[in-house]
């Protein structure tokens, strides 16, 4: 902050405190800011893990020491509130991340680097000691090693460098004593933008780009502050301006709605209250500038962006969360798949007698999904069991069992005592959770993180295709050396790498599902029925029906229909029917066929442009084809829009439906 007025250093974290509970729908599980000293002579950090509000009450404890009364006339303050992807929420582990003790470079990070072990392994080489275990404190650690080896070099050429050596997503800031008053901030991947606040208008609406190689390197004295002038500054002397650098508007709104969307690679840097922004090289399609745009949104708008709810905008996201599950994980050049948070127990996974998937609600639906392909890929028993019935039956659990725990939060009761269980009776634990640090990734023996972001909306939807995604990738690892199984695993990972354009394709249809739901959403009743990997859609689609719209609803297997459920259908009926071009489509058609013959009017979710089965039905949703086990996640998708939809025309409360908990820790 350059300063409209002086303020004092405590108005300083206060900002930066607002800024991280606007964003703490994002992360929530530890926070932390990193200021100047009070003598302006280094960097303090304070972290806390939970919530921002303990971060807030740790630094109101300690007024005095942060020198809280002192007035300052320009600061740059960075702040981060974490949602784990490595290691458990802790303080060491929260954010800003620093260079060593000295806090010479400190960072904060949004986002995952995928190549962290290989920079660490380097690093430790070059005898840098690390603290944490996250991936992000590779960075200020290897911006301080380039930075011994070039001292010379602008901060911002040292971050070029250091991004040069990244993989993954990030948005970052950096700060460091070395280069006081001067803040850099970039990404690809990860969002980041610019909150600019004048008291005057601004003199441009966009800010020129300047690139590297038109950019006459200087050399900077130390501990000089440089008037760096360069046409791109945003300001003119003497009207000072205050930036806002932040993951998304919800945090800079209450300040400015002037802001300016970063792209992936530009380098921002604010040096004496002058912002520049720097691109290593030209690109074909790059533009010259970078424009201010005005925004016209509500706080709470930008927090879910263009959606009106949390569930409406975690559906959307799932083009991008399939990509966060597989990131780093799948190579679409060589067919590899590697997920190092079980990798060193593969051998003994490999040996066991059975697998045992057991979870609630969703997450045992993604057990029941993949079941098939495991079965398929594992050549092993898979039992696929819901916690609570699990343990009711005393199930026998042995030490050559392998038992999966599937759960978003990680805290699910049931599913926890599961885990207890299985472990006294000697068995393998695998925790598969979308919380890294949760009692049940704490409580495994190895797991995966499905990494698909902060799901808040109660009922899941981006978990469930993760936890989907998860399982698929393990089976892949399964079977890596079976020749026989080669074709299949090139298939699943052509499959895979389509995903998030196929996800795209259906998440287009969302008008289709809006109109389905005005037929439907007086009615009091709904079957949703289908079989082999389908089926799990079935079951998952009922329940997002009930959770969401407390209508009554079964998904039912399509093989059972004559055991029984064909007694519900007439032409009142509404029945959704499942039905894809697999190996079960036949016997599927025959259940259609037994519907049609009693009256009932099928709605369809099968493939584009399969005329042949939509012959059979005035109504249907078409999605891609892809391969069959994966089709799962594309046909529950048009059941989550729409149970949304039904939700909405009937006024129910979609993000926080009734009776329910997103994390029920209670047995
Ligand atoms: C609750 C939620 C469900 C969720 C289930 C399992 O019932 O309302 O949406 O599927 O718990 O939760 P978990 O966190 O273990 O996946």
């Amino acid at each position: 902050l350059n300063y409209l007025t002086p303020k004092t250093r405590k108005d300083v974290l206060e900002t930066l405190i607002k800024g991280l509970q606007r964003l703490e729908y994002r992360g929530y599980d530890s926070a932390g800011v990193g200021i100047d000293s009070a003598d302006g002579k280094g960097i303090v950090l304070v972290k806390k893990r939970g919530k921002v509000q303990a971060l807030e009450n740790e630094i109101l404890d300690n007024g005095e020491g942060l020198a809280f009364d002192k007035t300052e006339d320009i600061h740059l303050g960075i702040a981060h509130t974490r949602w784990a992807t490595h290691g458990v929420p802790s303080e060491v582990n929260s954010h800003p991340h620093r260079s060593g003790e000295e806090n010479d470079f400190v960072v904060v990070h949004n986002g995952i680097i995928t190549n962290y072990k290989e920079i660490k392994t380097l690093l430790i080489e070059k005898g840098f000691k690390f603290e944490s275990e996250t991936d992000t404190e590779v960075i200020p650690k290897l911006i301080k090693h380039i930075f011994d080896q070039h001292p010379h070099d602008t901060f911002r050429e040292l971050v070029e460098q250091v991004i040069q050596q990244l993989e993954g997503a990030f948005a970052l800031c950096f700060k460091s004593y070395h280069f006081p008053g001067e803040l850099v901030a970039t990404r690809r991947g990860s969002p980041l933008l610019i909150g600019i606040k004048s008291q005057t208008r601004l003199a441009t609406d966009h800010v020129p780009i300047l690139y590297s190689k038109d950019h006459r390197p200087h050399v900077p004295e130390r501990g000089v502050l440089e008037r760096r002038q360069s046409t791109s500054e945003v300001h003119a002397e003497n009207a000072p301006v205050e930036y806002f650098f932040a993951s998304d508007a919800s945090a800079v709104i209450e300040h400015t709605n002037r802001v300016m969307y970063l792209q992936d690679d530009d380098v921002a840097v604010v040096h004496n209250g002058a912002l520049s922004i720097h691109r290593l090289k030209r690109g074909l399609d790059d533009t010259h500038a970078r424009e201010i745009t005005t925004l016209k949104m509500e706080i709470q708008q930008i927090m879910k962006g263009n959606y009106t709810t949390f569930m409406q905008k975690e559906i959307f996201e799932q083009p991008e969360s399939v990509v966060n599950t597989m990131r780093g994980r799948v190579c679409f050049d060589d067919n590899t798949v590697v997920l190092g948070g079980i990798k060193d127990y593969i051998p003994e996974i490999r040996r066991c007698k059975r697998l045992m998937l057991i979870g609630c609600g969703t997450s045992y639906h993604s057990a029941i999904a993949t079941r098939q392909l495991l079965e398929e890929l594992t050549e092993l028993p898979v039992m696929v069991d819901l916690a609570s019935d699990f343990l009711d039956r005393s199930t026998p659990v042995f030490r050559d069992d392998v038992c999966f725990f599937m759960s978003q939060s990680g805290e699910t009761a049931d599913s926890l005592m599961a885990l207890r269980y299985c472990k006294q009776r000697g068995a393998l634990i695998v925790g598969i959770t979308n919380t890294v640090g949760s009692t049940i990734c704490r409580e495994s023996h190895c797991g995966i993180h499905i990494n698909a972001g902060p799901e808040i909306g109660v009922a899941s939807t981006k978990a469930y295709t993760s936890q989907v995604i998860s399982l698929v990738m393990f089976g892949l690892i399964m079977c890596e050396d079976s020749i026989a199984k080669q074709e299949r695993r090139s298939e699943i990972i052509r499959g895979l790498k389509r995903l998030p354009d196929d996800i795209r394709t259906v998440l287009a249809k969302d008008n289709d599902c809006h109109n389905l739901a005005k037929e439907l959403y007086e009615k009091k009743s709904l079957l949703v029925m289908g079989r082999g990997f389908n089926y799990a859609t079935c079951l998952e689609g009922a329940l997002k029906i009930k959770e969401l719209t407390y209508m009554h609803s079964e998904g039912l297997l399509a093989g059972e229909l004559k055991h029984g459920p064909l007694a519900l259908v007439d032409s009142s009926m509404p029945v959704i029917m499942v039905l894809t071009r697999d190996s079960v489509h036949t016997k599927c058609m025959n259940a259609l066929q037994q519907v049609t013959a009693r009256d009932g009017r099928p709605i369809l979710i099968c493939e584009i442009g399969d005329t042949e089965t939509m012959k059979f039905s005035s109504r249907c949703i078409q999605v891609p084809h892809t391969v069959d086990c994966l089709q799962g996640i594309l046909t529950v998708i048009p059941m989550q829009l729409l149970s949304y939809h039904i939700a909405v025309l009937k006024g129910c409360n979609v993000d926080c439906p009734r009776n329910l908990a997103k994390s029920v820790t209670v047995e």
